[in-house]
């Protein structure tokens, strides 16, 4: 695709691209936003260099493609409910989102996407994988597409005792709001194979930290496809890695990439702001 306002560079052959050309923190005309759509539905993930954005910009930014997600279970940044503080001081071991997925699947409306904006990043390490979900689906044979197309995937979010909530508040700096572990929230079903509503490209839809079971199916009979699914959707080559500079902002699609952030910075500051774009049921 060729754009004319903004320049964007792949960053790998699956998914993932930079857009330069862009200052987020002033109001972004129609065309060069349309062109900032466009890469994003293109390139599944786009990251933005060299931004320095106060919250309600980063909030702004966020708005221009839809309302905005008060997460369900992490205290938010005081003053602003709708951004999830993503935080690891030095004495802490655990970290945010260590294992590959979806964000908030459980809901019966998960995301449209998540911008994450860092504010301070380690030396080095810290960095952020992304797998995209379409080469994971158009890399399977056609009978497995066919077998997957007809199932659907049975969401939770395995909320945890109390006592597990605040042994894990011990560990990490980003705190679960007290209230997370006794709320109840019900198993959703989305399909297995979802279609993106604006590239029109089928799409695997499945994460290990809130994908149990296929509807219809026990856990114990649904673990071993689900096991080969989950291992199969992050190959290297579905993948692209983004390394963070303070200042960077990554723009994800949530319905055809899953991400992992990496926890190899032991001793380090990391110090990042999600806002997190409400979406409509998969299908
Ligand atoms: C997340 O949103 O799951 C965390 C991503 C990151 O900190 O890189």
């Amino acid at each position: 695709m060729a754009y004319a306002h903004i320049e964007v560079k792949p960053i790998s052959g699956s998914c993932g691209a930079e857009i330069h050309g862009v200052d987020l923190s002033q109001p972004i005309g129609n065309a060069a936003f349309s062109e900032i759509h466009d890469a994003f539905v293109e390139h599944q993930v786009v990251f933005f260099r060299n931004q320095d954005l106060t919250e309600d910009q980063h909030k702004g930014f966020g708005r221009r493609f839809g309302t905005l997600n008060i997460h369900p279970r992490y205290v938010p940044l005081e003053g602003h409910p709708e951004i999830f503080p993503i935080r690891k001081d030095p004495e802490h071991k655990r970290i945010v989102g260590e294992s590959w997925h979806h964000d908030l699947t459980h809901l019966p409306e998960p995301p449209m996407g998540s911008i994450l904006y860092a504010l301070e990043v380690p030396p080095v390490g810290g960095d952020t994988m992304f797998a995209s979900q379409y080469e994971a689906y158009e890399s399977l044979s056609d009978g497995m597409k066919e077998l997957l197309c007809s199932l659907t995937g049975v969401h939770d979010n395995r909320i945890q005792s109390p006592t597990i909530s605040a042994g894990r508040n011990e560990e990490r700096t980003s705190k679960l709001r007290e209230d997370a572990s006794s709320e109840e929230e019900p198993e959703c079903e989305h399909p297995v194979v979802i279609t993106h509503p604006e590239s029109g490209r089928k799409a695997l839809y499945v994460n290990r930290v809130r994908t149990h079971r296929f509807k219809g199916m026990t856990e114990e009979e649904s673990k071993p496809l689900l096991e080969f699914l989950f291992e199969h959707s992050h190959r290297p080559e579905f993948t692209c890695r983004f390394r963070w500079q303070k200042g960077s902002v990554a723009f994800w699609d949530n319905l055809c990439v899953m991400h992992k952030a990496l926890n190899d910075y032991p001793g380090h500051k990391r110090y990042m702001n999600r806002v997190t774009v409400n979406g409509a049921r998969p299908v």
